[in-house]
């Protein structure tokens, strides 16, 4: 693997071998051990759009693992002033180890990887979220002991969450049911990718079916970063796509609520859920920074 744009870059010994090595990382964390293999190393971090988690765990993540991370907003690097992506791949990869970004539009991740010397890390673009997926599978594998041969619920927008965990179910081995409504299903593309790595795929517009004996419920916003104009007929067209205790209720006993955060409470989920017994979703936060710190090891030592 030189780059991770898409869950596809990974194979399901990938796959198990980051969780592995985060959930070893991430012990020795909590044991106070310092795993600093990433000493004089840069990471470059380019953001197109906002970001809590993402952010804060790519530069904590870098300087736990004795390197350095730089935060790079488009508008404030020559890109924002119409230097080609092309360009500043080229020359970032004289200085850093490796480019982490935040797209509008994939085509952007696609010419960074092409053009760019190091490896290139996808952290959100219109179409995918792998870092957040590998973190929820990591997540998963705590509360459930596995990975396969469960239910995984998603409701709400196709958006590029939906698609990675798509692709991430079929690698693993999980069904995926999709619940989502007329008009927001996630693209072809990714429905037929999904399809032909064997994924055991449902789409459906009806929520309260879908979650019959879910092992796993999870939502995402209405209105994605990118789609702000849309956002009056998005919260309509939304209404009932929701998780709340009716879907809980008939889920497994033991279901967990996922959400990748930020999360708008009385919309795609309502505070019970969020905040209630079922829900893992700080865990699933927690994690991003130990499954990022093991696809950065993975990217800049064990795989270079
Ligand atoms: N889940 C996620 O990627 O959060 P941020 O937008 O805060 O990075
Ligand atoms: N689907 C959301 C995820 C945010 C982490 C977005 O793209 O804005």
């Amino acid at each position: 693997m030189k780059s991770l744009l898409s869950m596809t870059d990974l194979s399901l010994e990938d796959i198990y071998g980051i969780l592995d090595l985060a959930a070893e990382i991430k012990e020795k964390r909590n044991q106070g051990k310092i795993t600093d293999h990433l000493r004089n190393k840069s990471l470059g971090m380019i953001f197109e759009k906002s970001s809590t988690r993402t952010r804060v765990s790519f530069e904590v993540g870098m300087n736990e693992l004795g390197g350095h991370a730089l935060y790079l907003n488009s508008n404030d690097i020559q890109l924002g002033r119409g230097e080609t992506v092309e360009d500043t791949a080229k020359v970032l990869s004289r200085y850093l180890n490796g480019i982490m970004a935040r797209v509008y539009s994939h085509d952007t991740l696609v010419k960074l990887a092409d053009n760019a010397t190091v490896p290139v890390i996808n952290a959100l673009s219109d179409k995918e979220h792998p870092c957040q997926v590998l973190a929820d599978l990591l997540t998963i594998k705590e509360y459930k002991n596995r990975i396969s041969d469960m239910k995984f619920v998603w409701v709400g927008d196709g958006n590029n969450v939906c698609n990675s965990l798509m692709l991430a179910c079929a690698i693993v081995g999980m069904e995926i049911v999709v619940a989502c409504p007329k008009g927001y299903e996630p693209a072809e593309e990714f429905v037929a990718k999904t399809r032909e790595l064997g994924g055991v795929l449902t789409i459906t517009d009806n929520p309260l079916e879908a979650a019959k004996d879910a092992d796993i419920l999870y939502t995402d916003v209405w209105v994605s970063m990118g789609d702000e104009e849309e956002e009056q007929k998005r919260l309509k067209d939304f209404e009932g796509y929701q998780i709340n205790e009716e879907l809980i209720a008939v889920s497994k006993p033991d279901v967990i609520v996922m959400h990748c955060l930020p999360a708008h409470r009385g919309l795609e989920i309502t505070a019970g859920a969020i905040d209630g017994p079922h829900s893992v979703v700080f865990d699933q936060a927690e994690n991003r920074l130990h499954a990022q710190k093991a696809v950065l090891l993975k990217l800049m030592v064990l795989d270079e």
